[in-house]
């Protein structure tokens, strides 16, 4: 029998208990379709680093990049400053792996009331395909005040490194800044995944971008998106502010199928996708690198108010279990998970209280375990 080794990172908050479902679930997926899964579960997180002061060592990473696929539940934690674990742990991992495609399904399952009236399951149901490793993300940035300094800063990736020598000569009282970027290399290797995805769904790509306000780098996104359209002749392709773009993911989800979008943008659609779908509750996604290590995660933080208390959604973390599945190319166990998520949803019985139900996160875990089983 064939045996998936997955890593795990539990995380913070919430994110112990939604992984302990997915486990649950994938399990039941390799019961029924054949396959063992080996678990190797790793601390990093906020308790970790408090009791230790270690973040996420090299050593780890190292040994993670021997796995094609890990489990993540959330990483966030109020006694941690913020920005020092999603630093540290979230961008350490994305970074690391290269992991430059953020995959964001945003799918209303039927059995889910979605806030926008009239909209159903054959209205919302589009990809959202997020450049994960630079633009505002890369980390270069700083404050300074009055005076003259110099700043180095170096952006170090697999496909690039790119030195910034910045000479800031302000007499404002204090400056804080943040710069972007993005290349050539990354922009078109995350466009040409969602032009080749298009291909397997509706031929059809949506950019993202906010070129009228910040011309050189989203009109190079543009410029360098136009390219490889060009190689796709068959797919129907539009531009859109972000902004606009806003307005049309609530007013009119139906035009939409693969969305492309640059990391700080995709980050803010996706939030609001995850509402249109039901809720944060229901929002899975992955971080892929199609030749290295992925990592597959809900998009929901890790909810500390609700730590311990047995009570959030695990839905969007099983999902996101579906597509990790679906990434080690076990195509019928993720579609069986799916299914079973449907079954769940559509008997409106046992769900979580942000779906108007009283059940607990292992209940529903427990339940959508018990549809795995009875599907082949
Ligand atoms: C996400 C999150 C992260 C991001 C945060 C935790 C830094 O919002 O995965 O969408 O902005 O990428
Ligand atoms: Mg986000």
């Amino acid at each position: 029998m064939k045996t998936y080794r997955i890593p795990i990172i539990a995380g913070d908050g919430v994110g112990p208990e939604v992984i302990a479902e997915g486990k649950k679930v994938l399990e039941a997926a390799g019961d029924n379709y054949g396959f063992n899964i080996e678990w190797k579960e790793y601390p990093y997180g906020a308790e970790h680093y408090l009791t230790t002061g270690e973040l996420i060592p090299e050593d780890a990473l190292k040994e993670l990049s021997d796995y094609d696929a890990i489990y993540l539940g959330s990483v966030g934690d109020a006694r941690v400053p913020p920005g020092v674990l999603e630093r540290g742990v979230l961008f350490a991992l994305r970074f690391y792996f290269d992991q430059y495609i953020n995959l964001r399904p945003i799918r209303l399952l039927e059995g889910v009331e979605t806030p926008i009236r009239d909209k159903g399951p054959e209205d919302i149901n589009y990809v959202v395909v997020r450049e994960n490793s630079e633009d505002l993300y890369v980390g270069i940035g700083g404050r300074t005040k009055r005076g003259s300094v110099h700043h180095e800063a170096e952006v170090i990736r697999n496909l690039y490194n790119v030195k910034f020598g910045l000479d800031i000569d302000s007499d404002s009282d204090e400056i804080a800044y943040q710069v972007g970027l993005i290349s050539a290399e990354g922009t078109q290797r995350v466009m040409q995944y969602a032009f080749d995805l298009a291909m397997r769904r509706k031929k059809h790509v949506s950019s993202v971008d906010k070129m009228n306000a910040m011309t050189d780098i989203y009109g190079f996104w543009r410029e360098i998106f136009t390219k490889i359209a060009a190689g796709y002749p068959d797919v129907r392709i539009d531009f859109n502010l972000v902004d606009a773009m806003t307005m049309w993911l609530v007013k009119n989800p139906e035009w939409f199928d693969v969305v492309v979008a640059p990391n700080l943008f995709g980050d803010i659609i996706t939030d609001l996708g995850a509402m249109v779908q039901g809720g944060l509750g229901l929002a899975p996604g992955g971080n892929i690198n199609p030749k290295g290590t992925s990592m597959f995660e809900p998009i929901h933080g890790s909810a500390p108010k609700y730590k311990g208390l047995n009570k959030v959604n695990p839905i969007a973390t099983i999902w996101a279990g579906a597509m990790l599945l679906e990434s080690l190319g076990a195509t019928q166990a993720a579609r069986g998970v799916m299914l079973a998520i449907e079954c769940n949803l559509r008997a409106r019985k046992v769900r979580t209280f942000d779906l108007g139900g009283c059940s607990t996160t292992s209940e529903v875990g427990t339940d959508i375990t018990r549809y795995v089983k009875q599907s082949y």
